[in-house]
Formats: C-alpha cells, structure tokens, sequence
C-alpha cells in the first residue's frame, strides 16, 4: 500500500529550521574537536573514527576505510526516490596554528586552515537530522566522508572504490566554508566553478664554473630567467583573452654563493584555468619554451608535468536547485552571489565528472570578530554561525531533490 503519510516534515518549513539551529551546540563541539585533531590526507584516522562512533551512535549504516581512511553512510527513507550523495572533505594541512583559541590544533604542524573540519561537522549535523527524519525522508542520501583533499587527492580513489555505485548515486553535491564571501552569503554557479590544477618541476642542467669566467659555463641562472620571463607570454599571448589561467612560477632554486655559476636550476610552477578545451595545451607549449631556450643557450632539461584536478563543472539543473535553496536558507537573493569563480582547485570535480551535482561556496567570514583570515592561513578560522546553515542547506536540497 501507497503510504498517505501526510508529509507535515517536508511542508513545515519553520520546523526543518528550528530543529537545525537546535543542532548548533553540537555542531560547534563536534568541529573544534575535530579542529583540535587535525590530520593530513589519507591520515585521517582520529577523524575518520570520530565520524564512525557518531554514526554509530546514532544507528547510521555506514562503511569505513574506504580510500584508506573514507567513510560512506547511507541512509535510506521510509519511501522510495533517488540517491543523492552528499561530499565533506576530511583532512587538514600542515601549517602551524597561530590562532589562540581554546580549540587550538594539538598536533604539531598540522591545522584545519581549510575549513574541513566544518565540512566534517556539516555533513555528521546532516547525517543526524536525516536518521532522526527518515520516515520524511524518499529515497536515499549517501553522505561521503573523503579523505585527502589537498592532495594527492582522495576523490578519485574514493570513486575507483564503486561509492557511487550500489545504489547508483543520481547527483552529489557538497560545500565549502568560503571566508572569500561574507557570512550569510552562497556562491554557486552553473558551469565551471573552479579551475584545474596542473603542476611542473623543471630541471635546468647548464655547465658550472667560476664566476669571473663565465664563458666556460652554460649558466643555468641566466637559462631558468629566460624561461620564467617567457613563460609569462602563454597567458598574455597563447591563452584567449576571454578565458582565464594562471601560469605561476613558486620556486626557484640554483647555486650557493656569489662568484660561482652551479651546474643546475630546479623551478616549479603551477597552472590553473577554467576551459576544458585547454586540457593537454599548458604542457605542451610549457615544453616548447622551455626546449627552446634550452637549445639557444647549450642547456638540457627535464621536464615532469602533473594533471591534478580537472575543471570543476556544474550542473545547470543542479546548480538552480542549489540556488533556489540558498534564496530560502538566505532569505534573500541578494545573498546568493554568482560571481564566486576561483582559480583555486578541488577534487569535488572528479565527482562531476561522474554524475551531475553541484559544489558551491557557504560566506564564512566575519571581519567583525576577526574571522576573515584566507583560507591556508595560520590565522585562518570562520564564523561557526555557518555551521547550522551548511546543514539546513544540505537538508533542503535533499528535500527539493526526492
Ligand atoms: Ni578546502
């Protein structure tokens, strides 16, 4: 028999968010214990534990040690409809806390500047109210718990490990605590909202010698500037004006002392851009000029080129759901801002590769409390009012998506 069950949960809105913010003593706890215990990528087992007894707890399905450290709850309604996935990163980075709060990192070198531990926090808050709300609840919502983030990456894996499959998830979404946006404000956009992320070490073998006598070297010094110098032309002159990349030199590294030309100069760089039919260009025409200021100069090099995270793509239909449920948890439109593309990367977009979804951007900052730190910062650390939000979003969309 068709359930009649009248659905008072899906239809009391005001209900579905007295019931989230009453959650956000617990949400604040469960993230500053997880602050204080950071981990790095595919290390995450205090935290990987700590998701595990809470879902326990509450008597959630789950799978761990998935991707090493991942976990995947599945919860399943008390009528049928589609899977929907939903994604929070778990892993930390390795800088030193310099915030003095009473919920400071306890491990050495090791931080949530991120913001992950909100994303941990958002999606267990998430996780509760939906057991609790089951009978409400059609179809089912896998939430996944990823590790590594920041690298090498943990979504891939994650996928190579079938979490999208059985049952089939039909769309995922996620969130990032975004301290480029103020609270009480959400990104998202249909398309590309992130850029992909492309590494390179190159190596610069010259011929050293002494530095009054230049002309017995090939000088790898002067070389390696010939190549950061040109290398800057493939935006300004090689990349369409219309679209967006960055080509960034961070390291450069040759020689000891003042009068001796060494044998060797090592750089790195990164390369970020938003067009997929940019896929395969960068290290290409990276090698070109590299190659041949090599060859002019009687240098040799060795080049290794590194595709990290493709392109974050949104969904058009998933993309306006998410918007549509920001107009109600924001209660206005002018707090949902589409202008939110960054050229920083995330793996969410293997994901979306995958199945259509939506990742998008929940404000977090508030310079008034001095919560406006960027995010990689030593200081970095948000407004936790975000924490009931990200859950009441997640929630909401869950709703709008059975
Ligand atoms: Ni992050």
């Amino acid at each position: 028999m068709v359930s009649t069950l009248p659905l008072q949960h899906s239809i009391n809105q005001a209900q579905i968010r007295s019931d989230i913010r009453n959650l956000q003593p617990q949400l604040v706890t469960w993230r500053r214990r997880l602050h204080q215990y950071p981990e790095l990528g595919f290390k995450e087992q205090l935290t990987a534990e700590f998701v595990a007894e809470r879902l326990q707890e509450w008597g959630i399905e789950f799978q761990a040690g998935i991707a090493q450290t991942g976990l995947v709850a599945t919860i399943t309604g008390a009528q049928p409809g589609p899977v929907l996935a939903i994604r929070a990163d778990m892993d930390a980075l390795p800088i030193q806390e310099e915030n003095q709060v009473p919920y400071k990192s306890r491990h050495d070198g090791i931080m949530h500047a991120c913001g992950h531990d909100g994303h941990t926090a958002i999606a267990l808050g998430t996780a509760y109210y939906l057991a609790q709300h089951r009978h409400a609840l059609k179809g089912i919502v896998k939430l996944i718990f990823q590790p590594a983030e920041e690298g090498p990456g943990g979504a891939k894996p994650m996928i190579e490990a079938g979490v999208l499959t059985n049952p089939n998830v039909d769309a995922i979404i996620g969130l990032h605590l975004w301290n480029n946006l103020p609270l009480g404000t959400v990104g998202v956009r249909t398309g590309a909202l992130m850029a992909a992320v492309e590494q390179f070490e190159c190596k610069i073998f010259g011929q050293g010698g002494h530095g009054a006598i230049p002309h017995q070297t090939v000088d790898p010094i002067v070389v390696s500037a010939q190549i950061v110098n040109a290398l800057q032309s493939i935006v300004s002159r090689n990349v369409d004006p219309i679209q967006s990349a960055v080509v960034t030199i961070g390291s450069l590294h040759a020689g000891h002392t003042h009068n001796v030309i060494p044998g060797q100069a090592v750089m790195q760089g990164t390369v970020r851009y938003f067009s997929p039919s940019y896929d395969g260009f960068f290290p290409q025409r990276i090698e070109q000029i590299i190659a041949g200021i090599c060859q002019s100069y009687g240098a040799r090099y060795e080049l290794n080129y590194y595709s990290l995270y493709p392109v974050l793509i949104n969904d058009p239909r998933m993309a306006e759901l998410v918007r549509s449920v920001a107009e109600t948890v924001i209660e206005t439109a002018a707090g949902v801002v589409p202008e939110c593309q960054t050229m920083g990367g995330e793996d969410m977009a293997f994901f979306l590769q995958q199945v259509p979804g939506c990742y998008f951007f929940l404000g977090s900052a508030n310079p008034e409390q001095n919560l406006a730190y960027p995010h990689h910062h030593p200081r970095f650390d948000f407004d936790e009012t975000a924490l009931a939000m990200g859950v009441e979003l997640f929630v909401r969309c869950v709703e709008r998506f059975s």
